[in-house]
């Protein structure tokens, strides 16, 4: 009976640490959206940055990912599911996923980075 709940309690231990907060889930996704992580390319709280740049004739041009924290749900949600940008890869995400990710970036407390 001891060994019983013993094992009982490891469970539920182990089971109390794998509960993550909302908070904590819209990060990992962020980072992990099942494919490249977006803060690789729009920074790490949604900010935008600078992929690159290179000269053509004579002009700079420069690559950017756009800052995302200041855009409607619409133009979000549409954004990642009509596929028609061009460098931004395609991804799969469920609306679910998607209202997360937009939940990460509005809350995401370090709104002085944002350009
Ligand atoms: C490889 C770099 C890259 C990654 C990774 C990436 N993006 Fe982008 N994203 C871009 C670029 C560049 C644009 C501008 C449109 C274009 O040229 O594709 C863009 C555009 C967008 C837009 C539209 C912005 C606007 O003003 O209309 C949204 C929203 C967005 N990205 C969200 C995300 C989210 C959420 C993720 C992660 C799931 C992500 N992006 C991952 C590069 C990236």
């Amino acid at each position: 009976m001891r060994l019983i709940s013993l094992i009982f309690f490891v469970v539920l231990g182990y089971g109390e640490d794998s509960f993550i907060t909302k908070e904590e889930y819209a990060k990992m996704l962020y980072h992990n959206p099942r494919g490249i992580g977006c803060h690789k390319c729009h920074g790490e709280y949604g900010q935008g940055e600078v992929l690159g740049r290179y000269k053509e004739s004579n002009r700079t041009i420069i690559i950017k990912a756009p800052n995302i924290t200041n855009l409607s749900f619409k133009k979000f949600y549409e954004a990642l599911t009509n596929g028609k940008h061009r460098l931004m890869p395609h991804y799969f995400l469920t609306l679910q996923e998607i209202k997360t990710l937009y939940f990460y970036l509005k809350s995401s407390k370090h709104k002085s980075l944002k350009r």
